[in-house]
């Protein structure tokens, strides 16, 4: 059966950023009831302003206790429907020289909000006859890829809870997607980001081609969507003959770490 999305409520993390922005154009395009949250509140404001139909903007750190029971409560007064975890951050540059803290910030936000808000939306959710909850990973989340440790480990962690979750609740009325992007057009990425992107043949989509990827994905009611060629077909390499990825990353070593350093790096560069 296809989605009606004139039904569905979603609460949308990362609404303020890049891909979130195109993804609640296009929700909001088809007739989604959309609750945005982000930390930006003037972004989250121009947003709302531009979209059609009726909206609700929750300013909210996620990584705080209190921001995130005002947002399950908002959600619980608003019977949300869907969820999309797409609040993210990055932290590159080498292992060693990670700033202190980057740790818990990168594992927290894209790893431990998706997972406690998911918690404390299931119920909810549960009310719905079509729920979808969809967590956005990345290529990075599927290939171990240098001088971007803490976010490789946060985005394979999200893989494996994701897969897990759709295992557990095959067969219920709450269906769960994971949707890994590659290399997108947003500011997540530094200048060196995208300079490296370059140096290596890399290719960056839009954010919305991202998020109509991602709408594709829930119409066909897919499990698992990764974007982009070869980048999908790495994905599966990795999976099956690692070693084979290995030499070739091996390769791009010497450029991975000529772009990618540490802020820490950078100061004393
Ligand atoms: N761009 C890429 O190359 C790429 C590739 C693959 C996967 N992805 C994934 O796509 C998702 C969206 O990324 P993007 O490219 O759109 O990045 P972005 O433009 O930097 O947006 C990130 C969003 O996450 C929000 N956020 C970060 N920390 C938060 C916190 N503690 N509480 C609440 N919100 C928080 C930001 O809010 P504020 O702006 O309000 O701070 C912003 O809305 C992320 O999960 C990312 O890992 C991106």
């Amino acid at each position: 059966m296809a989605i009606a999305f004139e039904k569905q409520v979603c609460l949308l993390t990362g609404a303020s950023g890049g891909i979130g922005e195109a993804i609640a154009k296009q929700l909001a395009s088809l007739g989604v009831s959309l609750i945005l949250t982000g930390r930006n509140t003037s972004k989250l404001g121009k947003l709302v302003e531009v979209l059609p139909g009726q909206h609700t903007v929750v300013c909210a750190d996620l990584t705080q206790t209190d921001d995130m029971e005002k947002v399950v409560a908002l959600c619980r007064d608003k019977s949300v429907t869907m969820l999309i975890n797409n609040a993210g951050i990055t932290e590159t540059g080498s292992f060693i020289s990670a700033p202190q803290g980057a740790v818990d910030s990168v594992i927290e936000t894209n790893l431990i909000v998706p997972i406690t808000l998911t918690q404390k939306l299931i119920p909810i959710l549960l009310r719905a006859p079509d729920a979808r909850i969809v967590n956005v990973g990345s290529t990075f989340g599927s290939i171990g890829f240098a001088c971007h440790s803490l976010y490789c480990a946060s985005k394979f962690g999200l893989r494996g809870w994701t897969e897990s979750l759709m295992r557990e609740y095959a067969g219920t009325n709450l269906h769960f997607h994971y949707f890994a992007p590659r290399a997108t057009q947003t500011s997540i990425n530094s200048a060196q980001a995208t300079s490296m992107n370059q140096a290596l043949g890399n290719a960056m989509d839009t954010p919305s081609d991202v998020a109509q990827a991602l709408v594709d994905m829930l119409y066909k009611k897919q499990s698992r969507r990764f974007l982009g060629f070869p980048e999908k077909l790495f994905v599966k390499i990795n999976g099956a003959f690692p070693s084979l990825v290995d030499a070739a990353l091996k390769k791009q070593l010497p450029t991975i770490k000529r772009y990618m350093k540490s802020r820490q790096e950078e100061k004393l560069s």
